[in-house]
């Protein structure tokens, strides 16, 4: 689809992998491999591994895995070809056009133009907010405490009174009226033709996670309506995957984010040196923007206005941080409205103190709870009570229910029994937390062999991929049909290939997957860990288990096949009889 493989191949070779992570991450020389923190998650003790020889790398911590290609595509969050371009020019190499589609050149090369358009629309906006016009502009913002340093790294700027002024210098750069109408920033109506969207307004860039500018916000200086005025979401736009500031934040090696609600909010929380904040994007936070999130931290501090649609706001973000895995607290703003409010009139070491008070979401739900019931009033406190022992249902876990529960009642002193029974009797009525529910057995065992087959693929394909020398002993007992699924075939169908010429390197065949999903997923193929095995013996019995365990897993699928596939009962028989043999010999690895 792409550049031919060669060309790939060529570019992977003139960029060593240690020399391109040295450029993003600290690693140290410790025996054979490189090791530094890890990017992709957060970790004070180096997990985090390259490795010259084999030109991959893969983190101890978190898993992540690859080779230069998708270091670069993790890392940039860039796609295969972006990543490429940005190796090829790095070492030199050119590049042809792309062998794209009629269809598929079109749209890429349409948004890079619109990419560009914002880009000059960006700079258009900012030389404004430094003109004479842009004075009161400039001033306003001087005047909300933002220092010329902040308003510079956040690329903030103007937009003059006439609106066309933009549109015409675009134009006269020489891009057509239509695709800056499709960038957001102009639209078009009969009667008035086409005006530019954003008029005598603060300009705040949004950037996505590579700093490509992708939309604008416009704030109105001072009173009017409406407050402020977004971009629509375009094809380089999508609202519930980005997050304002995320670009700053990734890189703030705290171990927490934290989302506010407003632009004005996350620059001042910077400037204040809290660089792990970000906002979402005049929308309401999503469950893509919280796995964005998960890429970068475990846990998120809420940090919204403190009024009541903030607390609405909360309360809908702490459900969708629970279900993406991620663990929320609640920072307490009060008497201040929003973190911009706060830091002004407390400082940053308030600001920090109550970072470190923020309260874990469970309490929090239930504190906003309380609220709502009389205390007083036997009936609705009884009513109270029960609406948190619903709440503790969610607890799939006993040991973590128990432990809310006990916290709970000595919060709002409620005896521990009682509670505890309200809390079986809402789930014996519910149906709830009934004894975790067994899926029937028979499915059961079908999902852990197919999860359990593959894993020994992977570590077939791992642990071959190092020591090329296996195949010799095993291929007269293994092909690559024997793997369950298309893209481990193909897989193991590059890396024997290799073997057969001598020239197997999986550093090399990961980038022969050019499609994004494929890539990622073959990198963790070849980057499967062998557990610690001590001596020979349990590594040889290990290496016998695995290679059986994937034969195993094929004759069964092949026996399945039986009652529609006429070729499956050769084959079948074929497999019986090398599966028997593997069962009785055992195949020296050393
Ligand atoms: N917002 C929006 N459209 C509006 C109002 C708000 O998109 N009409 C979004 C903006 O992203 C804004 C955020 O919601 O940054 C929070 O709004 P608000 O608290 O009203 O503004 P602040 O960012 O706090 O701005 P300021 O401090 O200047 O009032
Ligand atoms: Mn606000």
């Amino acid at each position: 689809m792409y550049y031919p493989d060669a060309l790939i191949e060529e570019v992977r070779l003139k960029n060593d992998i240690i020399d391109v992570v040295s450029a993003y991450v600290r690693i140290q020389k410790k025996g054979a491999s490189h090791f530094g923190l890890c990017p992709f998650h957060n970790e004070k003790s180096p997990s985090f591994s390259v490795s010259g020889a084999r030109q991959m790398y893969y983190c101890f911590g978190c898993g992540a895995g690859g080779n230069v290609f998708t270091f670069i595509m993790e890392y940039e969050n860039f796609s295969f070809p972006e990543a490429i371009k940005l190796l090829a020019e790095k070492a030199g190499v050119a590049l042809p056009e792309l062998e794209f589609s009629e269809e598929a050149r079109k749209k890429e090369n349409k948004r890079a133009r619109i990419l560009e358009i914002n880009k000059e629309a960006a700079k258009y906006f900012y030389y404004q907010l430094r003109s004479e016009r842009g004075k009161t502009a400039h001033n306003y913002l001087l005047k909300r405490d933002l220092s010329e340093e902040t308003i510079k790294n956040f690329g903030l700027g103007y937009a003059a009174i006439n609106s066309d002024e933009l549109i015409n210098y675009l134009k006269s750069k020489g891009y057509e009226e239509t695709l800056v109408i499709e960038a957001g920033l102009a639209s078009f109506n009969e009667r008035t033709g086409t005006k530019g969207k954003f008029w005598n307004r603060i300009i705040f860039p949004i950037q996505d996670l590579n700093h490509r500018v992708v939309g604008f916000g416009g704030r109105v200086m001072g009173e009017g309506e409406p407050k402020y005025l977004n971009s629509p979401e375009t094809i380089v736009f999508d609202k519930s995957r980005n997050l304002y500031g995320l670009n700053f934040a990734r890189t703030s090696r705290k171990n927490h984010l934290i989302i506010c609600e407003g632009y004005i909010d996350v620059i001042s929380l910077h400037q204040a040196g809290f660089t792990q904040a970000v906002a979402s994007l005049g929308t309401a936070f999503t469950a893509g923007q919280a796995n964005l999130l998960r890429r970068y931290t475990e846990e998120v501090i809420l940090a919204y206005d403190n009024d009541e649609a903030g607390e609405k706001a909360i309360l809908r973000a702490i459900t969708i941080l629970k279900e993406c895995g991620l663990t929320g607290r609640v920072l307490d703003l009060s008497p201040y409205k929003d973190p911009d409010d706060f830091i002004k009139e407390k400082g940053k070491d308030a600001f920090a103190a109550r970072l470190d008070e923020a309260e874990n979401s469970f309490f929090y739900e239930i504190s906003t709870l309380e609220k709502n019931f009389n205390q007083n009033d036997p009936e609705q406190k009884t009513r109270f009570h029960r609406e948190i022992a619903g709440k503790l249902c969610n607890f799939a876990e006993d040991a973590e229910r128990d432990n809310y529960l006990e916290a709970i009642c000595k919060k709002y002193n409620i005896g521990f029994d009682n509670l505890r029974k309200l809390t079986l009797n809402y789930a014996t009525r519910t149906g709830l937390a009934k004894p975790i529910s067994r899926p029937k057995s028979g499915m059961k065992d079908k999902m852990s062999r197919e999860d359990h087959a593959r894993k020994a693929e992977r570590l077939l394909l791992t642990w071959l991929s190092e020591e090329p020398l296996l195949y010799g002993r095993i291929r007269k007992y293994l092909t690559v049909d024997d793997f369950s699924s298309e893209l481990y075939q193909k897989a193991a169908a590059k890396l024997f290939d290799g073997f057969e010429k001598n020239a197997s390197e999986p550093a090399a065949i990961i980038s022969l997957f050019t499609d994004e999903d494929e890539h990622r997923e073959i990198a963790a193929i070849f980057n499967t860990r062998l557990n610690e095995l001590n001596n020979a013996g349990e590594r040889e019995k290990a290496f016998n288990d695995i290679l059986r365990t994937v034969k195993k897993n094929s004759h069964e699928n092949l026996t399945a096949r039986l009652g529609t596939d006429v070729g499956a009962l050769a084959q079948a028989l074929e497999s019986r009889k090398i599966l028997d043999e593997l069962m009785k010999l055992s195949i020296k690895i050393n």
